[in-house]
């Protein structure tokens, strides 16, 4: 059910959830400091209580509010990239998060999405929870459509289009003196360089990542996805326009590769048109292109491609 600014914001504000736009994926957004509320975003989604939830601000400002002092590098860090796809994880005052928030975490992770609709939201109900609006395991839902998909058409949405970016938030944790990604995402790892004097290094491999989402089965569609380098016999292939592929083979197709905007943008919506279209099994072209936002999809596809 498609709802407007001032109905999202009094349902939130009365403790309901409610999806909302960003400029990455729609969030299942709930009050941050409603315990029942909170308690509904994880029941909905299925989603493991070991898994922090981001909390949502309308503006850098409002970070004071939760914490004693920032680490070095958040104020630029914050004056660069805020409003848009960037996360912070910082330790946060004792007490300003409920426990389930941070899933009993001594740090928070924030953010300042950039879409005016949530933007002036943020602004009428202040700091909102919001995980990515899908099941527990599923792609991230990038429209409206992708949020009642996962759950149902009567699903309170506030409808902000589709999701300009397409991928999540990369999300940095400053940990033992220096900032570390914890989730490759919007950003490209490099961008942080001119301005912290170093690349951040990426956490997620290890044993114990700083990211607990990093354990978790992700954007899975139900095709089951592999990659491959012939794809003469590919039931269906997740490729790039341009290249050329067996004739007859359904094509699932991530634009250029020279563009890794637009598949970061198409990424989800092509992995739920799959189900939409009762594919089994597709094949991705194993050829990805390397650098920047292409690490971002490549990451994604093989988190799809593993579950
Ligand atoms: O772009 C985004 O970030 C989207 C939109 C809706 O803002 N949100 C999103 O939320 O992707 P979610 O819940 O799907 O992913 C949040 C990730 C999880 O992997 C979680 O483990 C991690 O953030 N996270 C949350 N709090 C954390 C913390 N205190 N320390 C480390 N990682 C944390
Ligand atoms: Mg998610």
């Amino acid at each position: 059910m498609r709802i407007d600014l001032q109905t999202a914001a009094e349902r939130l504000k009365k403790g309901e959830v409610v999806a909302i736009p960003t400029e990455t994926v729609y969030g299942l957004a709930a009050r941050y400091d409603d315990l029942t509320a909170i308690q509904a975003v994880f029941d909905l989604k299925k989603r493991p209580a070991s898994n922090p939830l981001i909390i949502h601000l309308p503006d850098p400002e409002s970070i004071a509010f939760f914490v004693e002092s920032v680490p070095k590098g958040f104020k630029e860090l914050a004056e660069t990239f805020w409003p848009g796809p960037m996360t912070l994880v910082l330790p946060i005052k004792e007490g300003s998060v409920p426990k389930t928030v941070t899933a009993g975490l001594n740090t928070q992770a924030f953010r300042v999405p950039d879409h005016p609709i949530t933007e002036a939201l943020l602004k009428m109900t202040g700091p909102l929870v919001a995980p990515s609006a899908n099941l527990s395991g599923r792609p991230s839902a990038v429209d409206p459509s992708h949020v009642e998909e996962d759950f149902g058409i009567d699903f309170p949405v506030l409808d902000g289009g589709r999701c300009s970016q397409g991928v999540e938030s990369t999300i940095l944790i400053y940990h033992e003196g220096r900032w570390k990604a914890g989730r490759l995402g919007a950003i490209p790892l490099g961008a942080f360089a001119p301005l912290l004097g170093y690349t951040p290094a990426l956490s997620i491999d290890s044993k114990k990542p700083l990211c607990p989402g990093q354990h978790f089965r992700h954007y899975a569609p139900r095709a089951k996805l592999s990659f491959h380098h012939d794809l003469k016999q590919a039931p269906a292939i997740i490729g790039f326009s341009g290249r050329e592929y067996p004739a007859d083979v359904p094509l699932f197709l991530l634009g250029t590769v020279q563009d890794p905007s637009k598949a970061s943008y198409e990424l989800y919506a092509l992995l739920r048109s799959l189900d939409r279209q009762e594919i089994k099994e597709a094949w991705i072209d194993a050829d990805l292109p390397e650098g920047e936002l292409w690490e971002t999809v490549r990451e994604r596809l093989k988190k799809a491609a593993s579950s």
